[in-house]
């Protein structure tokens, strides 16, 4: 449907009919997409369609950039069709799950390296004064005898792996490890212990992660663009000159997710942070990055001071969360706008929420944000989402729910949103 300034507050913006096309990709994805857990992962043929999208409407697409790029899908699928991309994630999880993602590896090469590893784990001492055995967050989610082994593994990844590219992808493979190991419960989308859990063996889980990675990496038929992946609060970015032809990203999510907070076994045993909830702090969506309210509910347009004003009434702290959520969106669609070559197009992808029975129309606000920033042939689609286990939910109260406690479901359907400079 096209929206414009006229129409975009009085269209209902749930009844958009689903348009089948964005729903389910036509072949299957390449295994290099799921290399890494990532939460709010999006689907990688919406990349593919977004290209496809700018080209019909006039637009060569040479360079692409993905604002939240997240665990790299736009990245990975950009430089696999030729194109090149400039990422950013304020997560550095994030960042090198993309980084390992947007390169191809020498089959050989893996191998080699993951026979020293092997070795130079067999002789590595623990070292009993190392930090990790302090840190308070890593003695909660291992037992002593994991941290052992999971040092010891780190070290010789550390010590054999001497090229930064190879030593990324290890990495990545250590990353995606540390859940399974742990006494994380499993799928779960809120930080909790399972206290029935057996964690899987580290060198096991490891010799099937790097198998896997393999295999993926196996399946690439070529890389021929070049990934600039930057591990930055995109918020604080500066644009003199716009060097970009298309945009596609899915924002975070408005106060569900916890980034920092579900990485945090990554970032404590990658050596990020001693402390994950430093990662909170400019990270879009966190319940624990918000400034003055006033100052910011001056700043909101009409659709989100409407919204925010709505949510005070029932609950003062979610709309402060909510007020700063908009205004770091307003803040991000007009770096998108400087960032754009003109005629450039962006495409977000965007689920509308409901909090305590007052509907967050998150699809108008970003409307309301490309009109304001000048942005023309606006079209909102509807899609179905297919990714089931970590598409947060929320009960009666608010609260976030697993699905099986949960008594409604939120985001089932999300907008396309595409827009031209
Ligand atoms: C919905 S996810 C993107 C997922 C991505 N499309 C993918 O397929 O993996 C949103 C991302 O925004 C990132 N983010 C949140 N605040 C940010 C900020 N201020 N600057 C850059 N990235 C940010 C989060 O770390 C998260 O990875």
């Amino acid at each position: 449907m096209n929206v414009n300034i006229h129409n975009f507050n009085t269209i209902d913006f749930d009844s958009i009919a689903i348009q089948p096309e964005w729903n389910l990709p036509e072949k299957r994805e390449n295994r290099m997409h799921s290399i890494h857990a990532y939460p709010a992962k999006f689907p990688a043929f919406i990349t593919t369609k977004a290209i496809e999208k700018a080209s019909q409407n006039g637009i060569t697409v040479n360079n692409i950039a993905d604002i939240f790029c997240g665990c790299g899908t736009v990245a990975f699928e950009s430089v696999c069709a030729g194109r090149n991309f400039w990422g950013y994630d304020i997560n550095p999880v994030a960042t090198l799950i993309a980084s390992t993602k947007s390169c191809s590896y020498d089959d050989c090469r893996i191998e080699a390296y993951y026979t020293s590893i092997l070795e130079a784990f067999e002789v590595c001492q623990i070292d009993e004064q190392n930090s990790v055995y302090k840190n308070e967050r890593i003695n909660y989610w291992f037992s002593k005898t994991q941290i052992d082994l999971l040092l010891r593994l780190r070290t010789a990844i550390y010590t054999s792996v001497d090229n930064q590219r190879y030593l990324n992808f290890f990495l990545c493979a250590f990353s995606n490890i540390l859940k399974p190991c742990s006494k994380w419960l499993t799928k779960s989308i809120k930080p909790q212990v399972d206290p029935n859990k057996a964690p899987k063996s580290p060198l096991e889980a490891f010799a099937f992660q790097i198998n896997m990675m393999r295999k993926a990496n196996k399946e690439i038929e070529g890389i021929r663009g070049v990934a600039h992946i930057n591990t930055a609060n995109f918020l604080e970015q500066q644009f003199d000159e716009p060097f970009i032809d298309l945009v596609v990203t899915s924002p975070p999510y408005v106060t569900s997710y916890e980034y920092a907070d579900l990485h945090q076994l990554s970032t404590l045993w990658l050596g990020y942070t001693d402390d994950f909830k430093t990662f909170r702090e400019g990270t879009i969506g966190s319940l624990f990055h918000s400034e003055d309210f006033q100052l910011n509910q001056d700043k909101l347009n009409k659709t989100g001071s409407e919204i925010v004003s709505s949510l005070a009434k029932v609950d003062r702290r979610k709309a402060k969360s909510v007020a700063q959520y908009y205004v770091d969106m307003q803040l991000a669609i007009s770096k998108v706008a400087k960032m754009l070559n003109q005629n450039g197009a962006c495409l977000f992808v965007i689920g509308n929420t409901e909090y305590k029975g007052i509907h967050i129309n998150n699809a108008q606000h970003l409307v309301e944000c490309l009109i304001s920033e000048g942005f023309e042939n606006i079209e909102v689609d509807r899609r179905k989402i297919s990714n089931k286990i970590l598409t947060p939910y929320r009960d009666a109260n608010g609260k976030f729910a697993s699905i099986a406690e949960s008594s409604r479901k939120i985001y089932s359907e999300e907008f396309v949103i595409f827009a031209q400079k």
